[in-house]
């Protein structure tokens, strides 16, 4: 197994609406997906997951899919400054993805992480997003992150990605209009966040 793993967790049964991450006392609970650390085996799949959304969505203003090359070049950026990307995995397949980028590179923001997830296409709605998304935060807050933030499209595509942000504490801090354009559109976007200092 690659890295650190984060946690089991299990699906939410898709009747059920209880909170807890452990559903294990439920009839119709499976053993849910591991969440290790994103190693370069796991970067073909996530190419993969990325390049639909690039493709069909505005969820990201990418509009050409990086290449697995390309992929392996922004995964292993993020690693070798330790900041943390996450894989969800059945077995050794790639379900989702996680991981934490710099808000912006000068010094000032350094104690700031920016999230990006990414489910496969027909592992939405499972309460997945929650499990790559808490491990996530954990994730930055061993880092040493302060602060993260979330850039999101304002788009119907894009209301399951606030609402599980909101989840987990992050709030609505902006929202900047028409700052990006695709698929012939002017994007919006949402600003949320969270902090990981103690009050
Ligand atoms: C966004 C994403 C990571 C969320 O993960 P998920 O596993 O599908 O979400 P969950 O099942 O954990 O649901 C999270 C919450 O959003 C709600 N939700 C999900 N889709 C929704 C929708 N279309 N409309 C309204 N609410 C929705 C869920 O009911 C749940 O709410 P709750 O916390 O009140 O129960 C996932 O759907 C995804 O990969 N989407 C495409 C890529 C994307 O948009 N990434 C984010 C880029 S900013």
């Amino acid at each position: 197994m690659h890295g650190r793993s984060y946690n089991t967790f299990t699906y939410q049964c898709l009747a059920c609406t209880i909170e807890a991450m452990d559903f294990s006392h439920h009839p119709n609970a499976r053993p849910g997906p591991l969440i290790v650390d994103a190693g370069s085996e796991h970067v073909a799949a996530i190419q993969q997951i990325y390049a639909h959304y690039v493709q069909n969505s505005i969820c990201t203003m990418e509009e050409v899919a990086p290449t697995v090359a390309e992929m392996h070049r922004r995964h292993d950026a993020l690693r070798r400054e330790g900041l943390p990307w996450l894989v969800a995995l059945d077995g050794t397949d790639v379900l989702g993805y996680a991981y934490a980028g710099r808000y912006r590179s000068r010094v000032g923001y350094a104690g700031t992480l920016e999230t990006s997830i990414y489910l496969g296409n027909k592992h939405q709605g499972r309460g997945l997003g929650q499990a790559l998304l808490r491990a996530l935060i954990e994730a930055c807050a061993q880092f040493g992150a302060r602060q993260m933030v979330a850039v999101i499209v304002d788009d119907e595509g894009t209301v399951g990605s606030v609402r599980l942000h909101q989840r987990f504490g992050f709030q609505h801090a902006g929202l900047f209009c028409a700052v990006g354009s695709k698929f012939g559109r002017d994007v919006d976007t949402i600003l949320m966040q969270r902090s990981l200092v103690a009050p």
